[in-house]
């Protein structure tokens, strides 16, 4: 079954040219896309969608969230925006909660996450568990996330637990851990952090995660300066998400860490990304990332939601890329860029495809994943000319429409 979506105004693909194309129509065949152009040209489909002159781009591509949990820290926001810090022992709190739920509560949960995510154009989920910080739990938390999200990452290296010394929580997390959940993730993260996990500690996570064949991701330099970029670099990750306390060996770390990489044509060896996480910053007043400084060294960023319960209680992709052009230099189509293509490389999923030949998400090209978002505006400039609007107006995930 094929539809034509024409009447399109402007068509940002986010490919590799970053081509913006007005009066233009795109084509899905089944869950791919398989065609796009200037709408004139359009070929005939087996059904077809008026546009009515409003905007369409990539479905967002949300590459860090922490979606399993449950329980409630409104509390702990208030007394923060009162003045209290952020802490990473806030986790504890929704550690209790999480454990207590059952299945179907976590399952019923995530999935009112997951409505309001793609109400929102989020077409690509990553999520992590790390909030059941036991064998059984993160065990459960990975299969129970693997049910409903596209990439799962294992973070049993969130916190230590309370009732357990520092160092056999590693080994937990590096051994038995590890292995309970490893045919239901992709990726493994650590949070390295004064108050969570040193770098010493990191490493060892990172060396397991690596030796058991999983991708790498890092959570660096969130709350102070500190070892997470240059170890995620080191390892090759595929992203260090945060970066709000960057030196310049950083970002010379990232920098030359796509070295390898042509970003002409997409290929080569990829580097580490760096994911910024705007609402996360604002819910805990922190600095926002020198996201300027690194597009401008060449590094290629991500935005993300980070929605979790503790630090960035919201999965509003818009309100990110509002959030990034206003505070934190990008123009409108880098910020876009960053929450479609770069959450895409931030998850290897950029390009190539996978057993059902549709692995390519966060842009709008030939054969890649069917997944796009019409604005109830006539371009995507109304993302950031209209903060905190409803915007989103239709959503087609693997080629259906689900908004
Ligand atoms: O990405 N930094 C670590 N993890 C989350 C916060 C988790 C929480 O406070 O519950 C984050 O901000």
């Amino acid at each position: 079954m094929s539809l034509l979506i024409t009447n399109i105004a402007e068509l940002t693909t986010q490919d590799l040219d970053q081509r913006v194309l007005h009066r233009a129509a795109i084509v899905l065949d089944g869950e791919r896309i398989a065609w796009l152009g200037p709408a004139r040209d359009a070929p005939a489909a087996d059904a077809m969608f008026d546009a009515g002159n409003r905007a369409a781009l990539p479905g967002w591509v949300d590459s860090h969230t922490h979606l399993v949990f449950a329980g409630d820290r409104s509390a702990e926001f208030e007394a923060r925006m009162a003045g209290q810090p952020y802490q990473a022992g806030g986790i504890a709190e929704t550690v209790r909660a999480t454990r207590e739920a059952d299945d179907d509560e976590l399952r019923r949960l995530l999935a009112a996450r997951i409505a309001e995510a793609v109400a929102g154009g989020t077409t690509c989920l990553e999520t992590k568990t790390g909030y059941g910080l036991d064998v059984g739990q993160e065990a459960r938390s990975a299969r129970l996330a693997a049910e409903q999200v596209d990439q799962v990452t294992f973070l049993g290296a969130h916190l230590v637990p309370v009732d357990m010394d520092p160092d056999e929580y590693v080994d937990l997390v590096c051994g038995p851990m590890l292995r309970a959940v490893r045919d239901r993730v992709q990726w493994l993260d650590v949070f390295c952090e004064q108050g969570a996990f040193s770098p010493e500690q990191s490493r060892r996570v990172l060396q397991a995660g690596k030796a058991a064949g999983l991708g790498l991701r890092v959570h660096g330099n969130q709350l102070g300066p500190g070892a997470g970029v240059q170890l995620a670099v080191e390892f090759g990750a595929a992203s260090v998400d945060h970066v709000n306390y960057l030196d310049d060996r950083d970002v010379k770390a990232l920098v030359g860490s796509w070295s390898g990489w042509d970003a002409a044509t997409g290929t080569g060896r990829p580097g580490t990304v760096a994911t910024c996480l705007p609402a996360c910053d604002l819910s805990t007043r922190q600095p926002f990332p020198p996201a300027r400084q690194l597009l401008d060294a060449g590094v290629p960023l991500a935005l993300a939601s980070n929605c979790n319960p503790g630090t960035s209680y919201t999965s509003s992709m818009g309100f990110c890329v509002a959030t990034a052009v206003l505070q934190m230099g990008l123009s409108v189509m880098e910020a876009v860029r960053a929450a479609t293509y770069g959450g895409a490389l931030a998850l290897g999923l950029d390009t190539g495809q996978d057993q059902d030949g549709l692995r390519a998400v966060g842009s709008l090209q030939v054969g890649h994943r069917a997944d796009l978002q019409l604005l109830a505006a006539p371009s995507a400039a109304h993302l950031a000319y209209r903060p905190g609007m409803p915007l989103t107006s239709a959503v087609w995930r693997r080629g259906e429409q689900v908004i």
